[in-house]
């Protein structure tokens, strides 16, 4: 379908004109309303012009068949990013915000063919050996631990005081890292997102994860990185360094979302107010129409294609809109009578999050502690002043401000095995860092 044949009218604050402008994801107007935007987009058909950034042009599959379509047709659409045309003819600035998200990195995401199914074996098979009690153990006590700093103060930020921070720590505990190593970890991985001082929070980030492989190698523990180290793929310390990084860098931020959006709903929601049972429901709704990964999923044409009515150059970006393509009207009555889980939050073929399982068990936990704990736990500030976060690939709030009767903090049964106690804990606890504190509690 030609969108100007229809005369779609742009959303409020869109500065793409009628006449065929590249639509922006960026700015306050998207982030405010970004159901109006992809509502627009579907009048230019399967896929739309779109901008990432200023300057930044890329086409936005927004129809779920065409997003299955290219998601699974790997022959035509590569993930190596060093194909990236804009990037490699100097029309795109390294410095450029989106630059470090969608530029090349030796790992699983940007690999295809048999470098991908070698990197992508060794994770699925390491991440499947976490054991699932475990994980939901871990997750508890990190969530009595989160409580209990602000439990007796009646209000917290449920994003940056909870839900932002819960993935940081469970992931510490499954990749086995002792205290000083684990502080380095939290503070790269919050400075990366925060975006301040991103460079700085990289450098501290890959030294952390270096010494950490260093450290698994010469004496292996029951952990992620030390499974990933074992496995007949036999990782170099490079590539270990590279898959470990995107496992922490890939996890985190889009966890902390899913249960800050799920939290978010269950607190804006009446049709959620019974609580308790309805959380697996409120986790489906909020993948379904607001995931944490609204648009992603970066890929490269290796020849000049048409697809889904668009002509393609080699090398042009192309994403796919997981949320424009899971809230299609075409879909919503196959979603009504169908499967619940066939959403594209978790993407699909053989990119999709190898790590869904994990994930959600992790939320699901993590939100039935915290509203176990706080059983009144509401909203404190009204609804319309919630602000959600810039950008195109992540959605989530900057703040989620609740109230809630002050409660003592819970304990729990005693604390379960350090990760490495050995390993560097006293001079970790020193430092004082988040990890640190956190064990500190912990051996109270
Ligand atoms: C335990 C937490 C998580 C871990 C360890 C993890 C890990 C990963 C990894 C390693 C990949 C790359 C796979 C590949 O290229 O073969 C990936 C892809 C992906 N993950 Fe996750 N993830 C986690 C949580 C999440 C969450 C909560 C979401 C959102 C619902 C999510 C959505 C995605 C999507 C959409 C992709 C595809 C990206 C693309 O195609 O470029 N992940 N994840």
């Amino acid at each position: 379908m030609d969108a100007r044949s229809t005369a779609p009218v742009p959303p409020p604050g869109c500065p793409a004109h009628a006449d065929g402008g590249r639509i922006p994801l960026y700015g306050p107007e998207f982030q405010a309303d970004p159901d109006a935007y992809y509502a627009y987009m579907r009048h230019f058909g399967p896929t739309a012009p779109v901008e990432l950034a200023p300057g930044v042009e890329a086409t936005l599959v927004t129809d779920y068949q065409a997003a299955l379509q290219l998601l699974q047709d790997s022959g035509n659409f590569r993930k190596d990013a060093r194909r990236w045309r804009h990037l490699n003819d100097g029309l795109i600035s390294p410095d450029n915000p989106v630059v470090p998200v969608l530029a090349y990195r030796p790992n699983a995401m940007f690999s295809d063919g048999a470098e991908h199914l070698r990197l992508r074996q060794a994770i699925t098979d390491s991440m499947a050996r976490v054991d699932t009690r475990k994980l939901s153990r871990t997750t508890e006590q990190v969530s009595d631990y989160l409580i209990s700093r602000f439990g007796g103060r009646g209000s917290a930020d449920l994003l940056g005081d909870y839900a932002r921070q819960l993935p940081l720590f469970v992931f510490n505990e499954v990749f086995g890292c002792p205290a000083d190593i684990g502080d380095r970890v939290l503070f790269g991985i919050t400075g990366m997102f925060d975006g301040v001082n991103a460079e700085r929070a990289v450098e501290v980030l890959f030294g952390a994860v270096g010494e950490l492989v260093a450290l698994k190698r010469a004496k292996p523990g029951d952990d992620v990185t030390s499974w990933l180290l074992q496995h007949p793929a036999k990782l170099t310390d490079e590539e270990m360094v590279h898959q470990v990084a995107l496992l922490l860098g890939a996890g985190t931020d889009p966890l902390g979302n899913l249960i800050g959006n799920t939290l978010h709903r269950l607190l804006t929601d009446d049709r959620y107010a019974d609580g308790g049972g309805l959380i697996d429901e409120a986790i489906d709704d909020t993948l379904w129409d607001n995931p944490p990964m609204p648009n992603y999923a970066p890929h490269y044409p290796a020849t000049d294609v048409e697809f889904a009515g668009t002509k393609l150059g080699a090398g042009d970006l192309v994403l796919v809109s997981f949320a424009a393509a899971n809230t299609g009207p075409k879909l919503s009555a196959a979603r009504e009578a169908g499967s619940n889980r066939s959403h594209l939050a978790w993407s699909a073929g053989p990119h999709a999050c190898p790590s869904k399982e994990p994930a959600r068990q992790i939320t699901v936990t993590a939100i039935e502690n915290l509203l176990n704990q706080l059983p009144d736990v509401d909203l404190a500030v009204p609804e319309e002043s919630l602000v959600w976060r810039p950008g195109p690939f992540n959605r989530g709030l900057t703040t989620l401000p609740a109230r809630f009767t002050p409660v003592e903090p819970a304990r729990r049964s005693a604390p379960q095995a350090q990760p490495d106690p050995s390993a560097s804990a006293e001079q970790g606890r020193k430092r004082g860092g988040m990890w640190s504190q956190f064990l500190n509690w912990l051996a109270k």
